[in-house]
């Protein structure tokens, strides 16, 4: 596909930017339907955050995803916050709106939730108690998706409680917090157990814990997707769990962003996977 002047734009800002997947992502779809647009990988400095984004609608941008560090100084520079952003407290997807105002969305719970329907397991979101790991920005993310679509219990474990305690206030009703040294203790009767600790990615710690108290019949997620299958995975499928990777939740995160900017909601093939899998290694 030949980009033209009448290119509709879109990037990602983050910093640094470099190991950034979305772009091989929105450039294979852009091409797969043939669409006259670009997306760009922006490596913004903190500092720069707020007058490059101002200046993105000037250029054109029909809008920009957001990672990491901006996440969180995002939702302060936009001009609307969609209140599932707010509820999570950052923002990964901002869209040019017609009169130019940028709006904050965060698409972050839907590509949870997405990865995990996807996957076309028995599990349902209401099947029964969720155990979650971690207490970081993913987990917000993912307790939100959880809490909206029904899931009756939230089991929140974190290495520093108070982060966990917090969280389980912002959420109200339905969340546990259970004491990170009997994590393996909350998997009793559980229906979901999903890490969103950077436990278990490569360069970083194991994830130690003991899935014997799990059902067989419970859905094992692991946001880490570098290995693609995680020692946690491993351990719940030798056990007979069913098991979801990572990758997924990054791919269907995505496509919201790409319908605003491009118009096409986008479906997660295993070819675009693979395409994107090419440059995941670990
Ligand atoms: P993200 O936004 O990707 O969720 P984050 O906010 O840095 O990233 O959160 C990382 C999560 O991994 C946190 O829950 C963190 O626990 P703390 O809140 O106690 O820091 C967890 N984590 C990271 N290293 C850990 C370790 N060695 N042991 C246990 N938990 C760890």
């Amino acid at each position: 596909m030949i980009i033209t002047a009448k290119a509709r734009l879109a990037g990602v800002m983050g910093w640094p930017i470099g190991h950034s997947r979305s772009p091989r992502l929105h450039n294979y779809w852009l091409q797969h339907f043939g669409i006259d647009g670009a997306y760009v990988p922006l490596a913004v400095a903190p500092e720069d955050f707020e007058t490059v984004l101002r200046a993105l609608p000037r250029m054109g941008f029909a809008g920009t995803n957001v990672t990491v560090p901006h996440k969180e100084a995002a939702m302060a520079a936009v001009d609307v916050l969609h209140p599932l952003a707010k509820r999570i407290g950052a923002v990964n997807t901002i869209v040019t709106l017609p009169d130019g105002r940028l709006e904050g969305r965060n698409t972050d719970g839907f590509g949870f939730l997405e990865n995990l329907r996807q996957a076309g397991t028995v599990w349902r979101p209401a099947s029964g108690p969720a155990v979650v790991l971690g207490a970081g920005g993913a987990a917000r993310a993912v307790c939100v998706a959880l809490q909206d679509a029904g899931c009756p219990e939230i089991r929140l474990t974190n290495r520093s409680r108070a982060r966990a305690e917090t969280l389980a206030a912002e959420l109200g009703g339905g969340v546990t917090v259970v004491d990170w040294d009997r994590r393996a203790d909350a998997l009793d009767g559980a229906a979901l157990l999903v890490n969103t600790t950077s436990l278990g990615m490569s360069g970083q710690p194991p994830l130690e814990i003991d899935l014997s108290a799990l059902p067989g019949s419970a859905l094992v997620n692991d946001i880490v997707y570098v290995p693609l299958e995680t020692d946690l995975l491993a351990r719940a499928r030798a056990r007979g769990n069913p098991v979801v990777d990572g990758l997924g939740m990054l791919l269907h995160q995505a496509r919201p962003g790409f319908e605003a900017w491009f118009g096409v909601l986008p479906e997660v093939t295993p070819e675009v996977r693979d395409f994107v899998l090419e440059t995941v290694s670990g």
